[in-house]
Protein backbone atom coordinates (compact mmCIF):
# COMPACT_ATOMS: atom_id res chain seq x y z
CA UNK A 1 0.00 0.00 0.00
CA UNK A 2 1.31 3.58 -1.08
CA UNK A 3 1.05 6.52 1.39
CA UNK A 4 1.84 9.51 1.05
CA UNK A 5 5.00 11.02 4.02
CA UNK A 6 3.55 15.07 4.95
CA UNK A 7 5.01 16.82 7.32
CA UNK A 8 4.08 20.05 8.74
CA UNK A 9 3.56 21.15 5.29
CA UNK A 10 6.65 19.40 3.49
CA UNK A 11 5.59 16.43 0.99
CA UNK A 12 8.28 14.07 1.31
CA UNK A 13 7.32 11.90 -1.64
CA UNK A 14 5.76 8.21 -1.18
CA UNK A 15 6.25 4.98 1.19
CA UNK A 16 5.42 1.54 -0.10
CA UNK A 17 4.88 -1.21 2.45
CA UNK A 18 7.79 -3.05 -0.06
CA UNK A 19 9.98 -0.11 0.80
CA UNK A 20 10.36 -0.68 4.66
CA UNK A 21 11.71 -2.79 6.96
CA UNK A 22 9.73 -5.19 8.80
CA UNK A 23 12.56 -7.30 11.42
CA UNK A 24 16.16 -6.45 12.65
CA UNK A 25 18.55 -8.56 13.88
CA UNK A 26 18.88 -7.81 17.62
CA UNK A 27 22.59 -7.39 16.97
CA UNK A 28 21.50 -3.87 15.93
CA UNK A 29 21.41 -2.68 19.40
CA UNK A 30 24.96 -2.71 19.85
CA UNK A 31 25.81 -1.29 16.43
CA UNK A 32 23.79 1.93 17.36
CA UNK A 33 21.27 1.01 14.76
CA UNK A 34 17.22 0.79 15.09
CA UNK A 35 15.29 -2.48 15.88
CA UNK A 36 12.20 -2.96 14.90
CA UNK A 37 10.16 -5.48 16.96
CA UNK A 38 7.00 -6.20 15.12
CA UNK A 39 3.65 -6.81 16.59
CA UNK A 40 5.58 -7.82 20.41
CA UNK A 41 3.22 -6.00 21.62
CA UNK A 42 -0.20 -6.86 19.82
CA UNK A 43 -1.74 -9.44 21.92
CA UNK A 44 -1.20 -7.51 24.72
CA UNK A 45 -3.26 -4.22 23.55
CA UNK A 46 -6.26 -6.06 23.29
CA UNK A 47 -6.75 -5.79 27.44
CA UNK A 48 -5.81 -2.02 27.97
CA UNK A 49 -8.67 -1.23 24.84
CA UNK A 50 -10.40 0.54 27.49
CA UNK A 51 -7.40 2.40 28.80
CA UNK A 52 -6.66 3.77 25.01
CA UNK A 53 -9.96 5.00 24.87
CA UNK A 54 -9.92 7.23 28.22
CA UNK A 55 -6.70 8.82 26.69
CA UNK A 56 -8.17 9.03 23.46
CA UNK A 57 -10.86 11.03 25.56
CA UNK A 58 -8.30 13.13 27.51
CA UNK A 59 -6.47 13.85 24.21
CA UNK A 60 -9.82 15.01 22.45
CA UNK A 61 -10.71 17.00 25.25
CA UNK A 62 -7.28 19.35 25.69
CA UNK A 63 -7.99 19.90 22.46
CA UNK A 64 -11.15 21.19 23.50
CA UNK A 65 -9.75 23.83 25.28
CA UNK A 66 -10.39 22.21 28.51
CA UNK A 67 -7.95 22.46 31.50
CA UNK A 68 -6.05 19.29 32.52
CA UNK A 69 -5.89 19.61 36.13
CA UNK A 70 -9.81 20.08 35.99
CA UNK A 71 -9.57 16.25 33.44
CA UNK A 72 -7.18 14.58 36.54
CA UNK A 73 -9.82 15.66 38.62
CA UNK A 74 -12.78 13.05 37.71
CA UNK A 75 -13.46 10.11 39.02
CA UNK A 76 -11.58 7.69 36.48
CA UNK A 77 -8.58 9.39 37.54
CA UNK A 78 -8.70 10.56 41.04
CA UNK A 79 -9.95 6.76 42.16
CA UNK A 80 -6.46 5.35 41.17
CA UNK A 81 -4.30 8.71 42.12
CA UNK A 82 -5.77 8.78 45.84
CA UNK A 83 -3.27 8.03 48.68
CA UNK A 84 -0.82 7.57 45.94
CA UNK A 85 -0.31 10.92 44.26
CA UNK A 86 -1.33 14.27 45.95
CA UNK A 87 -2.49 16.67 42.92
CA UNK A 88 -1.01 20.05 44.19
CA UNK A 89 -1.39 22.64 41.27
CA UNK A 90 -0.75 23.52 37.68
CA UNK A 91 0.30 25.94 35.56
CA UNK A 92 1.93 27.34 32.13
CA UNK A 93 5.54 28.18 32.64
CA UNK A 94 6.67 31.92 31.03
CA UNK A 95 8.47 31.63 27.94
CA UNK A 96 7.54 27.87 27.05
CA UNK A 97 5.19 28.42 24.36
CA UNK A 98 5.27 25.27 23.05
CA UNK A 99 3.77 23.76 26.69
CA UNK A 100 -0.03 23.20 27.48
CA UNK A 101 -0.65 22.94 31.17
CA UNK A 102 2.07 21.28 33.49
CA UNK A 103 0.32 19.44 36.84
CA UNK A 104 2.56 19.05 40.00
CA UNK A 105 2.21 15.77 42.41
CA UNK A 106 3.82 14.66 45.57
CA UNK A 107 3.97 10.85 45.54
CA UNK A 108 2.75 9.43 48.96
CA UNK A 109 3.38 6.17 50.65
CA UNK A 110 1.14 5.20 53.95
CA UNK A 111 0.10 9.03 53.76
CA UNK A 112 3.81 10.33 54.24
CA UNK A 113 5.40 12.17 51.35
CA UNK A 114 7.77 9.91 49.25
CA UNK A 115 8.68 12.22 46.42
CA UNK A 116 8.30 15.61 46.32
CA UNK A 117 8.08 18.06 42.91
CA UNK A 118 6.82 15.47 40.11
CA UNK A 119 5.43 16.86 36.96
CA UNK A 120 3.49 15.92 33.95
CA UNK A 121 4.01 18.51 31.12
CA UNK A 122 1.90 18.89 28.43
CA UNK A 123 3.08 20.20 25.12
CA UNK A 124 2.00 20.80 21.38
CA UNK A 125 5.06 19.05 19.32
CA UNK A 126 5.31 22.09 17.10
CA UNK A 127 3.59 25.25 16.14
CA UNK A 128 2.29 24.51 12.81
CA UNK A 129 -1.36 25.16 12.84
CA UNK A 130 -2.64 22.18 10.97
CA UNK A 131 -0.42 19.37 13.27
CA UNK A 132 -2.51 18.79 16.05
CA UNK A 133 -0.16 16.23 17.71
CA UNK A 134 0.86 16.88 21.79
CA UNK A 135 2.81 15.18 24.44
CA UNK A 136 2.36 13.89 27.95
CA UNK A 137 5.88 14.17 29.52
CA UNK A 138 6.10 12.91 33.14
CA UNK A 139 9.23 13.89 35.19
CA UNK A 140 10.35 16.11 38.36
CA UNK A 141 12.59 18.51 39.81
CA UNK A 142 13.59 21.88 37.24
CA UNK A 143 13.03 20.86 33.61
CA UNK A 144 16.30 20.91 31.47
CA UNK A 145 18.19 21.95 34.83
CA UNK A 146 17.81 18.43 37.16
CA UNK A 147 20.08 15.84 36.72
CA UNK A 148 17.36 13.52 36.53
CA UNK A 149 19.81 10.32 36.35
CA UNK A 150 20.98 11.35 39.61
CA UNK A 151 17.90 10.74 41.33
CA UNK A 152 16.81 7.22 40.31
CA UNK A 153 14.27 7.36 43.59
CA UNK A 154 11.74 10.36 42.15
CA UNK A 155 12.60 9.22 38.63
CA UNK A 156 10.75 5.84 39.81
CA UNK A 157 7.86 8.06 41.11
CA UNK A 158 7.49 9.63 38.08
CA UNK A 159 7.00 6.79 35.91
CA UNK A 160 4.70 5.04 38.66
CA UNK A 161 2.56 8.53 38.67
CA UNK A 162 2.80 7.96 34.22
CA UNK A 163 1.63 3.93 34.81
CA UNK A 164 -1.74 5.67 37.18
CA UNK A 165 -2.72 8.38 34.46
CA UNK A 166 -2.09 6.16 31.50
CA UNK A 167 -2.15 2.48 32.59
CA UNK A 168 -1.85 1.08 29.10
CA UNK A 169 2.21 1.76 30.12
CA UNK A 170 1.69 -1.83 31.15
CA UNK A 171 1.79 -2.83 27.53
CA UNK A 172 5.78 -2.35 27.77
CA UNK A 173 6.16 -2.42 31.50
CA UNK A 174 4.76 -5.56 31.79
CA UNK A 175 5.20 -7.32 28.84
CA UNK A 176 7.88 -11.03 29.11
CA UNK A 177 8.14 -11.06 25.40
CA UNK A 178 10.15 -7.78 25.66
CA UNK A 179 11.62 -7.76 28.30
CA UNK A 180 13.56 -10.35 26.99
CA UNK A 181 14.14 -8.81 23.79
CA UNK A 182 15.60 -5.66 26.37
CA UNK A 183 17.51 -8.33 28.27
CA UNK A 184 19.11 -9.74 25.39
CA UNK A 185 20.22 -6.10 24.19
CA UNK A 186 21.27 -5.29 27.94
CA UNK A 187 23.61 -8.10 28.60
CA UNK A 188 21.08 -9.05 31.14
CA UNK A 189 21.77 -5.68 33.00
CA UNK A 190 18.28 -5.03 35.14
CA UNK A 191 16.84 -2.17 33.27
CA UNK A 192 13.99 0.62 34.58
CA UNK A 193 11.37 2.48 32.01
CA UNK A 194 11.93 5.85 33.22
CA UNK A 195 11.45 9.80 32.01
CA UNK A 196 8.18 8.36 30.35
CA UNK A 197 6.73 10.15 27.40
CA UNK A 198 2.85 9.56 25.81
CA UNK A 199 3.00 10.79 22.39
CA UNK A 200 -0.24 11.63 20.28
CA UNK A 201 1.09 12.15 16.53
CA UNK A 202 -1.38 14.01 14.40
CA UNK A 203 -1.72 13.89 10.62
CA UNK A 204 1.08 16.68 9.31
CA UNK A 205 3.46 15.80 12.36
CA UNK A 206 5.97 14.18 14.04
CA UNK A 207 10.10 14.91 14.51
CA UNK A 208 12.77 15.89 12.63
CA UNK A 209 16.10 13.89 12.61
CA UNK A 210 17.48 13.64 16.18
CA UNK A 211 19.01 11.98 18.97
CA UNK A 212 17.72 11.33 22.93
CA UNK A 213 21.13 10.90 24.55
CA UNK A 214 21.25 11.41 28.32
CA UNK A 215 23.63 10.80 30.90
CA UNK A 216 22.44 7.37 32.35
CA UNK A 217 20.34 6.16 29.49
CA UNK A 218 20.64 3.24 27.25
CA UNK A 219 18.52 3.76 24.91
CA UNK A 220 14.48 4.17 24.13
CA UNK A 221 11.54 2.18 23.92
CA UNK A 222 9.03 3.23 21.11
CA UNK A 223 6.01 1.11 21.20
CA UNK A 224 2.57 2.18 18.81
CA UNK A 225 -0.72 1.43 20.38
CA UNK A 226 -3.03 2.78 18.00
CA UNK A 227 -2.59 4.94 14.38
CA UNK A 228 0.82 4.34 12.13
CA UNK A 229 4.10 6.26 11.93
CA UNK A 230 6.90 5.92 9.77
CA UNK A 231 10.53 6.54 10.71
CA UNK A 232 13.94 7.13 9.58
CA UNK A 233 16.63 5.72 12.10
CA UNK A 234 20.15 5.27 11.11
CA UNK A 235 23.78 5.76 13.24
CA UNK A 236 24.71 8.67 12.92
CA UNK A 237 27.50 7.84 11.06
CA UNK A 238 25.26 6.26 8.31
CA UNK A 239 23.46 9.50 8.21
CA UNK A 240 27.07 11.51 7.41
CA UNK A 241 27.40 8.93 4.65
CA UNK A 242 23.87 9.71 3.21
CA UNK A 243 24.49 13.47 3.56
CA UNK A 244 27.93 12.99 1.73
CA UNK A 245 26.70 10.63 -0.69
CA UNK A 246 23.52 12.80 -1.60
CA UNK A 247 25.76 15.90 -2.13
CA UNK A 248 28.16 13.97 -4.47
CA UNK A 249 25.65 12.57 -6.60
CA UNK A 250 23.37 15.87 -6.72
CA UNK A 251 26.78 17.37 -8.05
CA UNK A 252 27.86 14.85 -10.39
CA UNK A 253 24.43 14.95 -11.54
CA UNK A 254 24.03 18.78 -12.14
CA UNK A 255 20.88 18.14 -10.38
CA UNK A 256 19.25 19.66 -7.33
CA UNK A 257 16.42 19.95 -5.55
CA UNK A 258 14.49 23.18 -6.54
CA UNK A 259 14.73 24.00 -2.89
CA UNK A 260 18.42 24.03 -2.35
CA UNK A 261 19.72 27.17 -4.34
CA UNK A 262 23.27 27.71 -5.16
CA UNK A 263 23.97 29.42 -2.04
CA UNK A 264 23.21 26.48 0.52
CA UNK A 265 24.54 23.92 -1.93
CA UNK A 266 27.88 26.11 -1.75
CA UNK A 267 27.50 25.67 1.61
CA UNK A 268 26.80 22.09 2.35
CA UNK A 269 29.68 20.73 0.01
CA UNK A 270 32.13 23.23 1.94
CA UNK A 271 30.17 20.82 5.28
CA UNK A 272 30.65 17.50 3.37
CA UNK A 273 34.45 18.36 3.08
CA UNK A 274 35.23 18.23 7.05
CA UNK A 275 33.68 14.68 9.14
CA UNK A 276 34.32 16.38 11.92
CA UNK A 277 32.55 20.24 11.14
CA UNK A 278 29.26 17.77 9.60
CA UNK A 279 29.17 16.24 12.87
CA UNK A 280 29.41 19.14 15.03
CA UNK A 281 26.72 20.84 12.44
CA UNK A 282 24.32 18.23 13.22
CA UNK A 283 24.55 18.14 16.51
CA UNK A 284 24.08 21.99 16.46
CA UNK A 285 20.79 21.48 15.73
CA UNK A 286 20.68 24.95 14.06
CA UNK A 287 22.43 24.93 10.99
CA UNK A 288 19.48 25.96 8.41
CA UNK A 289 20.90 24.33 5.59
CA UNK A 290 21.60 20.92 7.18
CA UNK A 291 17.96 20.97 8.60
CA UNK A 292 16.60 21.45 5.28
CA UNK A 293 18.21 19.06 3.26
CA UNK A 294 18.07 16.28 6.13
CA UNK A 295 14.38 16.69 7.21
CA UNK A 296 12.56 18.76 4.20
CA UNK A 297 14.00 17.51 1.31
CA UNK A 298 11.82 14.85 -0.42
CA UNK A 299 14.62 12.87 -2.69
CA UNK A 300 16.94 12.75 0.87
CA UNK A 301 13.99 11.28 2.54
CA UNK A 302 13.69 8.92 -0.42
CA UNK A 303 17.21 8.07 -0.77
CA UNK A 304 17.14 6.77 2.90
CA UNK A 305 14.52 4.80 2.35
CA UNK A 306 15.73 3.14 -0.38
CA UNK A 307 18.54 2.72 1.41
CA UNK A 308 17.10 0.75 4.24
CA UNK A 309 16.63 3.26 7.19
CA UNK A 310 12.55 3.51 6.35
CA UNK A 311 10.12 1.38 9.32
CA UNK A 312 6.35 1.79 9.29
CA UNK A 313 5.36 1.04 12.56
CA UNK A 314 1.48 -0.43 13.28
CA UNK A 315 -0.19 -0.92 16.56
CA UNK A 316 1.60 -3.44 18.45
CA UNK A 317 4.81 -2.54 16.86
CA UNK A 318 8.01 -1.32 18.76
CA UNK A 319 11.07 0.37 17.42
CA UNK A 320 14.20 0.43 19.76
CA UNK A 321 16.48 3.05 19.56
CA UNK A 322 20.05 2.47 21.12
CA UNK A 323 21.48 5.96 22.52
CA UNK A 324 24.63 4.58 23.87
CA UNK A 325 27.52 7.15 23.16
CA UNK A 326 27.91 10.09 20.32
CA UNK A 327 28.88 8.08 17.46
CA UNK A 328 27.21 4.98 17.95
CA UNK A 329 23.64 6.42 18.75
CA UNK A 330 20.47 6.11 16.99
CA UNK A 331 19.24 9.43 15.26
CA UNK A 332 15.83 9.14 14.18
CA UNK A 333 12.61 11.04 12.24
CA UNK A 334 8.98 10.55 12.66
CA UNK A 335 5.99 11.38 10.25
CA UNK A 336 2.33 10.49 10.55
CA UNK A 337 1.03 8.12 8.50
CA UNK A 338 -2.70 8.18 7.41
CA UNK A 339 -5.67 9.97 8.18
CA UNK A 340 -5.83 9.09 12.04
CA UNK A 341 -3.79 10.60 15.24
CA UNK A 342 -2.27 7.66 17.18
CA UNK A 343 -0.97 7.34 20.56
CA UNK A 344 2.28 5.91 21.35
CA UNK A 345 4.97 5.14 24.66
CA UNK A 346 8.32 6.14 24.20
CA UNK A 347 10.12 5.52 27.30
CA UNK A 348 13.96 5.72 27.98
CA UNK A 349 16.20 2.49 29.41
CA UNK A 350 18.24 3.07 32.82
CA UNK A 351 20.29 0.89 33.68
CA UNK A 352 22.04 1.08 36.89
FE1 LIG B 1 13.41 10.85 20.01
Amino acid sequence: MKQTLLRRGFDLGVIDDADVVCEDPMSNWQLGKPTMLAGICRSVISQHQGHIARSDSLYQAILDGQSIDTLLAENSYQDHLQGRFEMLSSLIHEGEEQEIETVFFDALEEGRVAAEDLWMKVSWLAFYEQDASLRFRFSFGADHVEDVAADPLRQRYAAKLCDVIFPESRIITNNPALENKLLECLNGKSYALVERIIYFNAPQGGAYLHHDRERGHAGVVYAQLSGTTFWLALTKRQLQHEINSFLQESTAASDWPRSIGPEMQLELLELSKDDQRLAEELESFSNDALIHLINETAGFVQQLIRNGHGRLLRSGDVLLLPQQSTEDCCWHSVFCVGDDCGEALSFAIRTD
